[in-house]
């Protein structure tokens, strides 16, 4: 697999170091050889057509930037590069930004237009696209997956569709936001306040320096806008979702549910027809009650009825492990095709 990898952020970063610690693991056990034949940050891209090395990469990048690798060649036009080099893949770990998608949006669709499978962990450009972007990598046959934009490493989206292969899924409910629920569950477990509790996990590394996506709720929005697509066949973008975040939540208000039995969640809720982010109440022992930065998405099915899945819903090797896990599944379509030949 000649793939272009475009964001050098925590999961691009992690994602060669993984590349490098890994590569053989990686193709013995999982067929997947993958060349890097771009590697791209906001500054600029260095290309190599025979494959650049993971290791140093990095090592560049953490040094003085891409530029001083060495090694290929560099240009600071690295969307131009998608029609100009032969690849089979393009990596997106570029930031998420959900203002116009960019510039995840525009790497996404020029891969797609030619042809290149696609592999995204931002949610920019999908949330705001997603039903659009769907077809054209339909129209187009070439695979475009995302795991790792809901839920960091936890397989959020492939469990719901799991769950909803030989069931009729309802509504799909999660706690989808790590910074918020750590802030929740301190202001539940030590009274501290919202603003004590932000600065303790600003402290902590678990929230932005810019915490703004995550406590208004934008950050769950995305991400139960691209459940409700992929799992619930919704068709809705970004704007579809009603969006209160937690900044007013009070610690009284907290204690108070927690004297009550209940547990304040910043809830991202999606049942076919209405889109919400909200926070609610849910019981002390609801699956949904996770504490500190877990993550946890309930698919409630017709049939079999409700299903929980948690875990770390963010962090570089998590989201870079998910990077994997596409680019697995995109190897085994592409092996069942040339087997049906
Ligand atoms: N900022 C997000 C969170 C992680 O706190 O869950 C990336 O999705």
């Amino acid at each position: 697999m000649r793939a272009i990898l475009v964001g050098l952020g925590v999961v691009g970063q992690s994602l060669l170091q993984m590349l490098s610690e890994r590569y053989e693991e990686l193709r013995d056990r999982y067929g997947i050889g993958l060349r890097l034949v771009a590697v791209a940050d906001s500054g600029g891209a260095i290309t190599k057509a025979s494959g650049l090395n993971p290791a140093r990469v990095l090592q560049a990048k953490r040094a003085g930037g891409l530029k001083s690798l060495g090694d290929g060649n560099f240009t600071d036009d690295p969307l131009g590069l998608i029609g100009e080099l032969e690849a089979d893949i393009l990596i997106d770990a570029t930031p998420t930004n959900i203002v116009d998608g960019e510039p995840s949006y525009s790497y996404i669709r020029s891969a797609i237009l030619h042809g290149l499978d696609v592999v995204t962990v931002s949610k920019g450009g999908l949330a705001l696209y997603f039903p659009a972007l769907k077809e054209l990598a339909a129209h187009r046959g070439v695979v475009l997956r995302f795991s790792g934009t809901v839920g960091g490493g936890m397989p959020a989206i492939e469990f719901g569709k799991e769950c909803g292969r030989s069931d009729r899924l309802e509504k799909v409910v999660g706690v989808l936001n790590g910074t918020t629920n750590y802030i929740l569950s301190r202001m539940e477990d030590t009274g501290q306040t919202f603003r004590d509790a932000l600065g303790e996990a600003q402290r902590l590394g678990y929230a932005e320096r810019d915490p703004t996506l995550d406590i208004s709720g934008l950050d769950t929005a995305c991400k139960i806008t691209i459940l409700a697509n992929e799992v619930l066949g919704m068709g809705a973008t970004l704007s579809d979702v009603r969006v209160s975040g937690i900044e007013e939540i009070d610690v009284d208000e907290v204690r108070a549910a927690r004297e009550r039995g209940l547990a304040v969640r910043l809830l991202g809720v999606a049942d076919g027809r209405r889109l919400e982010v909200s926070p609610q109440t849910v019981g002390e022992r609801d699956p949904l009650a996770v504490k500190g930065a877990l993550n946890a998405v309930t698919f409630k099915a017709s049939y079999s009825g409700s299903h929980t899945i948690t875990g770390k819903g963010a962090g570089g090797p998590e989201t870079a492990t998910s990077i994997l896990r596409d680019l697995v599944a995109i190897k085994m379509v592409r092996v069942a095709e040339v087997s049906r030949i």
